[in-house]
This record gives structure tokens, sequence and C-alpha cells, in this order.
């Protein structure tokens, strides 16, 4: 039996896009193998959204090259967004790959395995969703659910809509039927996965059109289904009943991951955002007043392009206004073909190291402030599996979407509730509470 490796690179949707390619390997013949050096077919599903990403992947090409020179009967493959935007450059750089294709094209590597192709093939064009190819799930209780493919939006800095092309929705009649299957296999916690999730559905012809916020009513009314998460939305199209959601539909977690970028408004109109720090700080205030206890993350960028002194310190403001429950931050990183990056005032390395670190200061104190509001409470936990510090004790997750690590017996897949004693800015700390009759 032949054997494939896949190495994942990059966000949420490159991870779904994966378990697609193995779930389509699987149901062709072949076998997981957890050697890149033991396995026939040699894929990387990969990401582009900053130069580090790019590094990675082209370090761990070498491998690749090294193996296929042992044993030349091994196909090296390589998807995703990196693939998408050099295209047929791969086989110019890299010989050794045998097939290329981007995110759109995954069911293109069956074609290409089942073909006696003697020359290298590569596939660019989108023609079909992952989500329509069968899944090999990291987690039984945990699946995703892409709901949405592409987007629309013109961000400056981003390489996401040259790669994932323009946005296409799934129809929500087979979103509700594939939420159902999932529930039925086990699933407990659904993931919908987009660009831009929450301007989902106004591509859809007018009779099967609806809203993100129906659709997240309609995912919620599947049974089995516990909780409910979505990302990635953006904050223009952050409306009312979105937020209302999360009030009213009892599977929609208490999180909301919204995307700042920059706190200062001349910075977010360079980057083509088309939201102000005022609308922003609106929807924040939404947020707040309808579910007070919802966590908010977000991510920002330092050292985009013109981003003086003040602008940066806007930046600060709303980190300290906001109070984040996390943060992801990135040094700016010029993406070929982007309009940023042909910007003339590029901020200097140095100044952005100097950024980051206030930045990164700035966040972990005031998430670590937010996660005080946790201790004493008894919270719901899905349990994932051993602590990864400590394998005796037990991680999980809060609806919050913080982990905790606790002193308990559950087993993965179990909702059990946990007292927490103790929190830092990213994790929590408890014991499981054993409901009460238990052994009586
Ligand atoms: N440089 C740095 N960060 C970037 N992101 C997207 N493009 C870039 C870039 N060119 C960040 C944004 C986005 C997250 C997924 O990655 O913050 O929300
Ligand atoms: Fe990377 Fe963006 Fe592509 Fe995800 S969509 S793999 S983050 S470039």
């Amino acid at each position: 039996m032949k054997k494939f490796h896949v190495t994942t690179f990059g966000c949420q949707m490159n991870e779904h896009d994966s378990e697609r390619m193995k779930g389509m390997l699987t149901s062709l013949g072949y076998t997981e193998s957890q050697q890149r050096e033991d396995a026939d077919l040699i894929l990387f599903n990969t990401c582009s959204i900053r130069e580090n990403a790019d590094n990675r992947f082209i370090s761990h090409l070498g491998e690749a090259k090294r193996l296929k020179g042992e044993d030349p009967e091994r196909i090296v493959g390589v998807g995703g967004c990196w693939a998408q935007s050099v295209k047929d450059e791969v086989f110019r750089r890299f010989p050794f790959v045998d097939v290329a294709f981007g995110p759109g094209q995954i069911h293109r590597l069956a074609e290409f395995l089942n073909s006696d192709q003697l020359s290298a093939q590569g596939y660019f064009e989108f023609e079909d969703f992952a989500g329509h190819l069968p899944a090999h799930r990291a987690r039984q209780f945990q699946g995703w659910l892409q709901i949405s493919q592409g987007c629309n939006c013109v961000c400056s800095y981003c390489i996401v809509p040259s790669t994932r092309g323009r946005e296409q929705s799934r129809d929500p009649g087979e979103l509700v039927l594939e939420a159902e299957r999932l529930a039925a296999d086990g699933v407990r916690e659904i993931t919908l996965l987009g660009q831009n999730v929450n301007s989902y559905g106004r591509d859809l012809p007018k009779e099967s059109r609806v809203r993100f916020s129906d659709l997240l009513g309609m995912i919620d009314q599947v049974d089995g289904i516990d909780r409910v998460r979505y990302t990635s939305p953006h904050p223009k199209d952050m409306r009312e009943d979105v937020i209302e959601a999360h009030a009213s539909l009892p599977t929609l977690c208490e999180h909301i991951h919204l995307p700042l970028q920059s706190g200062s408004s001349p910075i977010l109109k360079r980057m083509r955002r088309t939201y102000t720090r005022e609308r922003y700080m609106d929807r924040v205030a939404m947020i707040r007043e309808k579910v007070p206890d919802c966590a908010i993350t977000t991510d920002i960028i330092v050292g985009f392009p013109g981003e003086t002194e003040t602008d940066f310190d806007q930046t600060l403001h709303v980190v300290e206004e906001v109070g984040y429950d996390g943060a992801f931050t990135f040094v700016y990183s010029p993406r070929r073909g982007t309009l940023a990056a042909e910007m003339e005032d590029q901020v200097p390395h140095p100044v952005k190291v100097e950024r980051m670190e206030r930045l990164v200061e700035a966040v972990q104190r005031r998430a670590r402030e937010r996660s005080q509001r946790f201790v004493g409470r008894n919270m719901e936990v899905l349990v994932e599996g051993p602590s990864r510090s400590d394998p005796t004790r037990i991680r999980g997750r809060i609806r919050h979407n913080k982990a905790v690590n606790f002193e308990g017996t559950a087993e993965p897949g179990q909702m059990v509730e946990v007292e927490i004693s103790a929190a830092t800015s990213q994790t929590l700390t408890g014991t499981e509470r054993l409901l009460s009759g238990i052994g009586a």
C-alpha cells in the first residue's frame, strides 16, 4: 500500500484543506505515514501570507529534494497559496516537484495520481471547494465546515485575494446537510471557515440567499452540535445581527475574532480596510453591550508602510481600551503583487521590531488582566487530550476559546466542568468538578 505524508503551513483553512487531501488520498487506497522519509507521496500544503511562511516551507522542500534523489519514484507535490502565487514557476525553481496545485484544485491531485503522468503538472484554475472532498479529521469531535472560498476585499498588504480568488459561497442547504453528517459522525464542535465569513451569502442566487447570521441559526439547530465557532470575520461586515446571534444562539461560542490590523484611521485607509478606528470601536462597544462576557481577539500588523510613531500609538491605545483576550501580532511583510509592497515609505526593520516589543507587552498584560475574570468560576470545557507541558494533566478549551490545563479523569471529546484556580495571558488552570451523586 502506498503511503503519503502531508506537511501543512498557514491558517485553519489550510488545515481544513489538508484534512480533505488526506481524506481523498485515503479513498484512493493510500495510508498516512508519520515520517516523511517513509512516504511514496510527499505533499506540502503551503502558505504565503508573510515572507517567513515562504522561507519555512522552502527549507522543508530541501529535504524532499534529498529524499527524491534517494528514490526517484517518489512523488513530490506542492499545493496551497504559495503554489498558487508562483504557479508554473515552481517547476523552474524546483525541478524535482512533480505536481503543483492551488487551493481550488485539490481534487486534481487524484487525477494526477491515477494517470500515468510522465511530466510535471500544475493546476491553478479554481474549480471546486475542497469542502466537497472526503475528510480525514485530526480529531473525531471537532470538525471544519468550509462555507466559502476566496475574498473580495482588496487589503493592500494581503496576498490572499490573489491566491484564493473571488468570494464564492456554498449553498446553505448543502452546509446544513454536511453539519448533520459531521454531528452523526461524533463531531460536537464545528468551526465555520471562510476568508471573510460574515460576508457569506451575498453571491448566492436569490432563491437560496441567506445572511451569515441566518446560517449560524441553521447550524445551531443541528442536533448533537454543542459548540459553533467561525473564522475569520471582517469588522466591516460585523453587523448587529451577527453580534445578536452570539447572545441568542445557545451553541454559538462567546468569542469573536475581530481583526484590527491598525488602530490608526489613516493607516487603515492605506490598508484599504474600509473602516475607521471609530467604526471599529463601535463594533467593540456593541459586542460589550450585547454579549458582556464575550472574548475578543484580534490580528495586528506593525510597521505598515508610512506608519508613524503617532499611528502606532493609536494602535497601542486601542489595545489598552479594548483589552483583548488575545492577539496575533505580525511585523508587516511586503508581499509580491500587492499595493503596499510598492509603497515608498517602508518602515525600517529595527523600528518594526522595537514597536512589536511594545505591542506584545501591552497585548499580554491586558490579556492577563482579562483572564482573571475566569478565576473562581466553573467553566464548561471540551476536552482535547493530555496537557502539552504536563501529560499527567488534561487539556481542553472553554467556550471563550482559552486553553485550560486541569487535573481530572475526563476523556478527549467529553464536555466537563472545571473550576478555574489561576489564569495567565494564554492559559487557565483548574480542577475538574465531579458531578454530585457520582459514586454515592
Ligand atoms: N504582513 C504581515 N501580516 C500580514 N497579515 C496578512 N498579510 C500580512 C502581511 N503582508 C496578517 C493580518 C491577517 C493575518 C492572517 O495575517 O493580520 O489578519
Ligand atoms: Fe496562508 Fe492566507 Fe493562504 Fe491561509 S489563506 S494558507 S494564511 S496565504
